[in-house]
């Protein structure tokens, strides 16, 4: 099939990829020239495991280009993964996919054949309703079908997650859901050749399907992100309350997560949730519930929950040093998650600027997110890329970001390095041999003393 992906962001430029690599014919387009330009030397401007490898492997079955409205005519179905951040009040802004949707309709104007738009943005529910009104307004409704085809992939594990995913879900009229169930086909049927880096899942023979209508659709994408979010502030309240009883939420979340019905997933207590995602969407839904008339009370205090719980670890901080004032205090990590160069939401962001309002002195580390933490962050916050020299000194780290490199350093080699051991790990992530070294503080666990320092 002909596919025309407008947006080259995560989710847009993944799936063009891995749609022309289970062999469809596909043009990326974006209105950014330079990264298209970018794209067609073949370098990928997203830091995605395995997207530079998965672009090689498709030839000439790819290409890109800025000129979004004659990319558009030239499609058997146009996917739209433009980006939809939340505006001040929650909402999100659609005016990104709106414009998107007019160019796409210009290009397709003097087209004969029948065009499938699927939106992949995550919008309100009833937006499919609108870019369906779009159509009609020019007049080609009888030649424009609409398609809600919600994504759920990961950052970081993008491509796996693609290839492999749990469920394909197509929203709209039988006949779009038909041509959706076509375009996935070989991902339905995993009717294609793994990538060396990506293994197929043992025992995954298909992929579930489900067609539902255009409403639900939209709705389920936001129903799916904000459980997850649910699940992470409720086990982050469950670590504030062990905290203050002296249990441990790591033994809680393992009994929780054995019970099939809850999951073991998403159940890692810490700093709360970040990212492009789970913030955005959960205000979203908040805020689209509200417009309905509808209060979902349980979404507000997710959001809350999630507020509050980035300064747990500065508290913890303050406790442990008596005052933040003039300390040097390093942070590892800065990514709203390891294993992407993305800081949207980061809560490093809100972390730094609370120990600067306390008059830390702030070093923060990262192994691949410098550079686009750099624009973010205060001028008195220090950044380095060397992390010997991060932490030489520090009167306390503070894991923030669980990339492997600190989880590897090693207890004593920390230890060694700072003028004080304490450390702070709002991810719960620092194997447990070298918490010994350390005066180490967890979330939700009681603290561990150095053994060295208590002799
Ligand atoms: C999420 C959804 O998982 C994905 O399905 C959707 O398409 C986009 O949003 P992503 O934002 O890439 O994906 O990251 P994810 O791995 O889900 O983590 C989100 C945030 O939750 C991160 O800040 C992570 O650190 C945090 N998290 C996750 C926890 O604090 N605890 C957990 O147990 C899991």
């Amino acid at each position: 099939m002909k596919v025309t992906v407008i947006g080259t962001g995560y989710v847009g430029l993944t799936t063009g990829i891995c749609l022309a690599y289970i062999g469809h014919e596909v043009i990326c387009a974006d209105t950014n020239e330079s990264k298209i330009r970018q794209l067609r030397d073949g370098d990928v401007p997203i830091y995605e495991f395995g997207l530079p490898e998965m672009l090689a492997a498709c030839g000439e079955r790819i290409r890109f280009t800025a000129e979004c409205r004659e990319a558009a005519g030239a499609a058997d179905i146009v996917i739209l993964a433009v980006g939809t951040p939340a505006k001040a009040e929650g909402a999100p802004e659609l005016a990104y996919l709106y414009a998107a949707m007019e160019t796409v309709l210009d290009g397709i104007a003097e087209k004969a054949a029948p065009t499938l738009i699927v939106n992949k943005s995550t919008v309100p529910v009833g937006t499919g309703d609108k870019l369906a009104a779009m159509a009609a307004s020019r007049g080609i409704s009888e030649r424009v079908e609409i398609a809600s085809n919600p994504e759920f992939l990961r950052q970081g594990s993008a491509v796996p997650d693609t290839l492999y995913p749990e469920r394909i879900v197509a929203g709209g009229s039988p006949a779009a859901q038909a041509a959706l169930r076509a375009l996935y086909g070989p991902l339905l049927r995993q009717d294609f050749s793994p990538p060396a880096f990506a293994p197929r899942p043992t025992g995954l023979a298909s992929v579930p399907f489900y067609a539902v209508d255009l409403k639900s659709a939209e709705l389920g994408k936001y129903a799916a992100n904000a459980f997850l979010a649910m699940k992470i502030s409720f086990i982050n309240e469950m670590a504030n309350l062990c905290d203050r009883v002296g249990a441990d939420v790591s033994a809680i979340a393992g009994m929780l997560g054995s019970d099939s019905r809850i999951g073991k997933a998403f159940l890692q207590a810490g700093i709360g949730y970040g990212g492009s995602c789970f913030p955005k969407d959960t205000k979203a839904l908040h805020h689209i519930a509200g417009t309905s008339g509808y209060d979902f009370k349980l979404l507000s205090a997710v959001i809350e929950v999630n507020r509050f719980q980035k300064y747990v670890l500065v508290g913890k901080l303050r406790s442990a040093l008596g005052t933040l004032a003039g300390r040097r205090v390093t942070i590892l990590g800065l990514t709203f998650k390891p294993e992407t160069d993305d800081m949207r939401e980061a809560p490093s962001l809100s972390i730094i600027e609370a120990l600067l309002a306390e008059g830390a002195n702030v070093i923060a580390h990262d192994p691949v997110g410098l550079r686009a933490a750099k624009a973010l962050l205060p001028a008195e916050a220090g950044t380095t890329l060397n992390l010997d020299e991060a932490l030489q000194d520090a009167d306390a780290a503070v894991l923030v970001t669980e990339w492997p490199v600190y989880l590897n350093y090693g207890g004593r080699t920390y230890r060694e390095r700072m003028k004080r051991p304490i450390f702070v790990d709002g991810r719960n992530a620092l194997p447990a041999a070298d918490r010994s070294w350390l005066d180490y503080y967890g979330v939700g666990m009681r603290a561990v003393p150095s053994a060295a320092l208590s002799t």
